[in-house]
């Protein structure tokens, strides 16, 4: 994609306003207003004559190209449905669909025209930033490992018209939040839709150095195995072991707060690939195992934002990057490993792997007297069963906590639902063999998941999200880069 630059600005005549597209929304059933009527009349009755053809009524999610007029190349009038009904949901479906149709031109810049839109000050401050971020994640488009791309979007320049309700000052500043935010996720969907053998644990571990490499706010360290057998992640350790490609324990600090704030800390999941171990998958759709960094690629797409963006929190991201493999000296089912902790685990089944290096990143992070923990996760199948794809599935050890959290999701339509986390399910992990067994039995898979890590994560503040059914879709394949997004207003709610 072609770097995009945002801004806002008030414009007062849209047909004298060079473009090579002036995007207006249109309301069903209503004469057509401010730029819409503007543009209709500079074109001779264009848009008012395909109004009446029937062709464009103005219903949600249409959208209608026409070519303008000097100095307007072309027109796009979007459909917002009927004006009372115009919510927030209308607000994500209008960006989306500006997205969709402007990708499908050649257009180099678009004028986005919101002033007519019935947005108090308040609405137009979440719709701005929130097409901001949708903008930038409607154009993103794999390419990495094509050997012939295709044509990038060619859209590099977007100013909207945020109406009256804000100053064009802080509509320009709220764009352009949105779009870090979008460049964020679209940050983690990269990594997580890159192949198994081209993102592995060490290339995450590269990647991190990268973006300590380009932000002064932010440092990198690296654990490699050595450093984590001397720290006694035997837990962690046991899921690479059958692995050619070394684990690693990574570390991305970002301080943008006081030396004395408390740090908010995040911490994915990153098996680069999960093929269950000598437990292995079975082989429909394997493939998709590669997206089991969706949690880890997370972290790196909120870091991204957190940094791009300045807020002023001190915030660390740590990802436990690992791959599953069977092999000769891979771990086998009743093994039992020493976490560090000091807590022995059995491990029943060596495909339950994600809590096995959580549990151990958990552990290091008391160090850093967390304000709060939040771990991302594509832990659990049963997660898919329970909560489908479009919830990820929260837990946590505090209320106020998973309050934020769920309210973050709400604010960005990225959505978390709370699950139960009830000291009755831990029984099911008891062993005979070790302190804690690696699997609770058939019932409630995600919840005793989350219990076993709950026990690794009783010194802080604590969240989880079971993002297994969110982090990506299997038709068409690609990661989402949820829950960037509601990691990001989470961070930003706690800046205040
Ligand atoms: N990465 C998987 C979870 C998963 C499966 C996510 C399918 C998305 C789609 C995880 O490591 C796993 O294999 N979990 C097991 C746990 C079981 C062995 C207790 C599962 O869900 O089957
Ligand atoms: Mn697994
Ligand atoms: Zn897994």
């Amino acid at each position: 994609m072609a770097k995009l630059t945002v801004s806002a600005r008030r414009i007062d005549n849209p047909s004298q306003q060079r473009t090579q597209c002036a995007v207006v929304p249109v309301f069903e059933k209503e004469r057509l207003v401010g730029a819409a009527r503007n543009l209709d009349k500079a074109s001779g009755g264009a848009v008012s004559n395909l109004i009446s053809l029937g062709d464009f009524t103005g219903k949600r999610g249409q959208s209608q190209m026409l070519a303008g007029c000097k100095p307007v190349q072309r027109v796009l009038l979007v459909g917002c449905g009927q004006r009372d009904k115009f919510d927030r949901k209308g607000g994500l479906e209008l960006a989306q669909n500006i997205a969709r149709a402007v990708k499908g031109t050649s257009a180099g810049d678009a004028v986005i025209y919101l002033n007519d839109l019935p947005a108090k000050a308040k609405s137009m401050r979440w719709l701005i930033p929130a097409l901001g971020r949708l903008l930038v994640t409607g154009l993103y488009q794999y390419t990495e490992t094509l050997s012939k791309p295709g044509e990038p979007a060619r859209l590099s320049r977007v100013v909207v018209d945020g109406g009256k309700s804000l100053p064009a000052a802080e509509a320009s500043r709220l764009i352009k939040q949105g779009k870090h935010i979008g460049d964020g996720v679209n940050a983690a969907r990269e990594l997580a839709n890159l192949p198994g053998n081209v993102c592995t644990p060490d290339y995450l571990a590269r990647e991190a150095r990268k973006l300590g490499r380009k932000h002064k706010s932010l440092t990198t360290k690296v654990l490699d195995e050595k450093k984590m057998r001397e720290l006694g992640m035997g837990s962690l350790l046991s899921v690479s072991a059958g692995s050619d490609e070394p684990a690693r324990l990574i570390i991305m600090e970002y301080k943008g707060g006081k030396a004395k704030d408390q740090p908010y800390v995040l911490v994915g999941k990153g098996i680069t690939f999960d093929s269950g171990g000598i437990s292995l998958k079975p082989g429909a759709k394997m493939d998709e195992m590669k997206f089991d960094m969706g949690g880890a690629a997370s972290v790196f797409g909120t870091m991204n934002a957190v940094c791009d963006l300045g807020i002023p929190l001190n915030v660390i991201g740590v990802v436990a990057a690992a791959e599953n493999m069977p092999s000769g000296r891979a771990t086998k089912p009743g093994d039992v490993v020493t976490s560090m902790s000091g807590r022995t685990i059995e491990i029943l089944n060596t495909d339950a792997e994600g809590r096995l290096v959580l549990c151990d990143a958990l552990t290091y992070v008391e160090r850093y007297k967390p304000a709060a923990v939040v771990d991302i996760a594509t832990l659990t199948g049963a997660c898919v069963v329970a909560l489908g794809s479009h919830a990820s599935g929260l837990y946590a050890n505090r209320d106020e906590l998973a309050d934020q959290l769920l309210s973050a999701g709400q604010e960005t339509h990225d959505r978390a639902w709370r699950m139960p986390l009830w000291d009755d399910y831990q029984k099911q992990l008891n062993s005979n063999f070790a302190d804690v067994a690696n699997i609770g039995g058939p019932g409630g898979g995600s919840i005793t998941a989350a219990c076993f890590l709950a026990r690794f994560a009783e010194k802080y503040d604590w969240a989880h999200l079971d993002i297994a059914g969110s982090a990506w879709n299997s038709a068409p394949k690609g990661a989402t880069g949820r829950p960037v997004a509601l990691l990001t207003q989470y961070l930003q709610d706690r800046a205040g």
